[in-house]
């Protein structure tokens, strides 16, 4: 039985675990332990306390076994009670969750510094796994992350996050306000706040945060001259940007989920046709040709995470551009998941597999997995699972070339703001809000043990 069974059956049901942590300063404990028939055993140990540590040890068994790992999930709180529950899969995978009232409450004032002096993080175990960075997405510059020194910090942690994704400031109506006018203001500021990591550049064409001059033109567009100010727009940014980008989301979510697959109507589709699609990538093509540059292509989409129709025409545009002898080298995969409705690692893994098969990198470009609020050990314990699978699928995949959190803070995060009552679902929190100590999340600790392969959940 797979882990995803056992947590679907009940055995990890909210009501088995009688201690729901809430926001209300509790720890949770997970384990994810898988037994192998022979190989190198490694162990990472990490305990939050006033005074932190971090260890590392690797020795030689038939078993690979992770200690337990504590994260505080909150403020302190001396109301809790303790308990725990484990469970074992016929495939030797088990997990064990507890949560507890442990006395870490004045964890947070070194839970920083941890976060910025970690000698072990999340990118450097994607590194050790192949990939080329674990990243993040943040919204600098201009915004409350951009001035909040304890976020600042963590970003800074290069550690954990080797690569950065411009939340907002390349989108169209921050690069291109008024028409054939360009504003690189806040994209070369991001790429100052990115030094020393990899950038994905998001994205050229998309239907959302377009500038007035492009939704609501003083002279109805026509065929002709939409497609020219879309040429003009990517060839632009593709020329100016160069190979400071690693890659670029050249058009971004073109496709419906409702008839899944079909072409989402907005300025672009419904003037130019689905041809925009090709003119973009194009026209993207042709300028990193025509200036040598090495800088990736990628289509970048959502719920093409699972094998369906919508990641079946993610596929065919893959098919038809490269028939077409336009550059595309890479799909990338959002992966905003729910609790409990993440695809499985086995359906991610084979997805990612049906890319990589028609010649293209795929990259986990905005990983974050959203709760109902408050949070409660099952849906937390069910968020590490959910983290882990999505992740292990990507570690198990080689052309699958890095993962990125769409933004790794609560207090950041897009989330609540989009999808009122639901949110918890980014790596940190920031138990006494902006500006102030970040804590680390239980499912950090499932991300880390994906990529050190410690375990098998699925
Ligand atoms: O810039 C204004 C600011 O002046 C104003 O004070 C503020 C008040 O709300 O709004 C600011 O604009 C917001 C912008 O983010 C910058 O923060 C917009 O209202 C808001 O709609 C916009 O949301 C962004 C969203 O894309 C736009 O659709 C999110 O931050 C961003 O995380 C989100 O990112 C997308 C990816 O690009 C594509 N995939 C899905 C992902 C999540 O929706």
């Amino acid at each position: 039985m797979s882990l995803r069974s056992l947590l679907t059956t009940g055995l990890l049901a909210a009501g088995a675990l009688a201690a729901p942590p809430g926001y209300g300063g509790s720890t949770v404990t997970v384990t994810v332990t898988e037994k192998a028939s022979c190989s190198a055993s490694t162990s990472h140990s990490t305990s939050h306390s006033t005074s932190h540590s971090t260890s590392h040890s690797t020795s030689h068994s038939t078993s690979k076994a992770s200690t337990p790992k504590t994260y505080a999930t909150s403020t302190p709180s001396s109301s809790h009670s303790s308990t725990s529950s484990t469970l074992t899969s016929s495939s030797a995978t088990s997990v064990t969750t507890t949560t507890s009232s442990a006395a870490n409450t004045n964890a947070s004032t070194t839970i920083l510094a941890t976060a910025t002096s970690t000698s072990y993080g999340l990118n450097d175990a994607a590194k050790k796994a192949g990939k080329l960075w674990f990243g993040t997405a943040l919204d600098v510059p201009g915004t409350g992350e951009a001035q909040d020194p304890y976020y600042i910090a963590e970003f800074d942690n290069i550690h954990d996050f080797g690569e950065a994704t411009p939340a907002n400031i390349m989108k169209y109506e921050f690069t291109e306000p008024e028409a054939g006018v360009f504003n690189y203001t806040g994209a070369e500021e991001f790429f100052t706040a990115a030094a020393g990591k990899a950038v994905r550049c998001h994205n050229l064409i998309w239907s959302s945060e377009l500038p007035a001059f492009i939704t609501a033109p003083t002279v109805p567009w026509t065929n002709a001259t939409l497609t020219a100010a879309l040429r003009r727009h990517v060839t632009t940014l593709v020329e100016h940007f160069g190979d400071r980008c690693y890659s670029l989301d050249v058009v971004n979510e073109a496709f419906s989920d409702s008839p899944a697959g079909a072409y989402s109507a907005n300025v672009w589709y419904n003037t130019i046709g689905p041809a925009y699609v090709v003119e973009a990538f194009q026209a993207a093509s042709d300028a990193v040709r025509a200036n040598n540059l090495a800088v990736k292509l990628y289509y970048n989409d959502y719920n093409i995470e699972y094998l369906g129709n919508k990641s079946y025409a993610a596929q065919a545009l893959v098919k038809d551009l490269k028939n077409r002898g336009i550059q595309i080298d890479g799909v990338g995969l959002e992966s905003h998941f729910i609790a409990g409705e993440t695809p499985a690692k086995a359906a991610q893994q084979a997805n990612m597999e049906a890319f990589t098969a028609l010649d293209v990198d795929v990259v986990v470009t905005e990983l974050d997995v959203r709760l109902t609020l408050p949070p409660t050990v099952a849906s937390e314990s069910q968020q590490v699972v959910d983290y882990y699978n999505t992740v292990a699928a990507c570690v198990a995949v080689p052309r699958c070339v890095g993962i990125v959190v769409w933004d790794f803070d609560d207090t950041y995060s897009w989330i609540p703001g989009t999808f009122p009552g639901q949110g918890y679902g980014d790596l940190f929190l920031q138990p006494g809000g902006a500006n102030t100590p970040l804590v680390r999340k239980a499912p950090y600790d499932g991300v880390l043990e994906a990529l050190t392969g410690a375990a098998e959940a699925n």
